[in-house]
């Protein structure tokens, strides 16, 4: 039995794998690959692409799935996260989807269950199925030739558990990671270049991934306002001129803060085409990990 709790749990091999089967279920055909599998959604924190991305990959694949109401679980009465978990994995389900604000927190619970616990976002550590559809997405782009490719991840790169995976991640395949941020967001360790302004590498890009603020994990103010971050870190026709730069964000975007109408409307951006990949990645990880 297999978890997935970060990226590095899936060898390169593993990973191509996953993205011939994502291809494949591309095309959006039900089918019953997992019929008679239950799966049950344990989410913590707030989400609506990634539990739906998750809730259609299962359907689609013939699984059935059991989404817990976190806001008025036993978590309230007192019991721990741990002791909820044993309990749902004693009622044999085939794998646990969980979001949770605690890094660290879907590993702790491998301990707990005799299912795949699938990670889909674990605090300011990891979302792998993200990760995962994030490369797939440049990978089909770029017809498989994503060697010596050059990517800036612009925004909170401390705080955003997508910043985390991908900057694991993405050099695997051979992809140069950039980190492009104002001071405060930073991230702390000098494995990656690191930039203030996206000016200063533009013209050596290949990739722009724009993030969103995470507000909700900073303990302190940095900016005034989002207009104050946004003249520097807004991705914009002018920045990104006549180049051809593919432009991707994890969602959910704020409009005129990390990406422009304008360039939320151009065509090198490929958010939907993101958010589309996501559903076949799901399907592809669910039908590795339950059997
Ligand atoms: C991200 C998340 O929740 O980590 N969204 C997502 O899953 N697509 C990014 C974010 O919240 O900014």
């Amino acid at each position: 039995m297999q978890h997935l709790i970060r990226t590095s749990d899936f060898s390169k091999d593993e990973i191509l794998e996953l993205f011939s089967d994502a291809r494949d279920f591309l095309d959006f055909q039900s089918n019953e690959i997992l019929k008679g599998k239950i799966i049950v959604t344990l989410f913590f924190e707030n989400s609506t692409r990634t539990r739906s991305s998750f809730e259609i990959a299962a359907k689609r694949l013939g699984a059935e799935i059991v989404s817990l109401d976190v806001g008025t679980s036993s978590t309230n009465k007192g019991e721990t996260i741990f002791d909820t978990v044993a309990n749902i994995n004693a009622m044999k389900p085939d794998a646990i989807i969980v979001r949770h604000s605690d890094c660290g927190l879907p590993e702790s619970l491998t301990k707990f269950v005799d299912c795949p616990i699938v990670n889909a976002g674990d605090g300011k550590h990891s979302h792998p199925t993200q990760a995962l559809l994030d490369l797939f997405t440049i990978f089909e782009h770029f017809d498989g030739q994503t060697d010596g490719k050059k990517i800036a991840i612009v925004g909170d790169v401390r705080s955003s558990r997508v910043a985390g995976s991908n900057r694991r991640l993405l050099p695997r395949f051979g992809i140069d990671v950039n980190l492009v941020a104002p001071d405060c967001f930073k991230y702390d360790g000098d494995e990656y270049k690191q930039f203030n302004n996206i000016n200063d590498i533009i013209d050596d890009l290949d990739i722009i991934m724009s993030l969103r603020t995470q507000l909700e994990r900073h303990s302190e103010i940095y900016f005034e306002s989002l207009n104050d971050y946004a003249k520097d870190y807004c991705i914009t026709e002018e920045v990104m001129g006549d180049r051809n730069i593919l432009l991707l964000h994890p969602g959910p975007v704020n409009r005129n803060v990390d990406i422009s109408d304008e360039m939320l409307k151009d065509p090198r951006n490929k958010i939907l085409e993101q958010v589309t990949n996501g559903v076949a990645i799901r399907m592809a990880v669910l039908k590795k990990l339950v059997k």
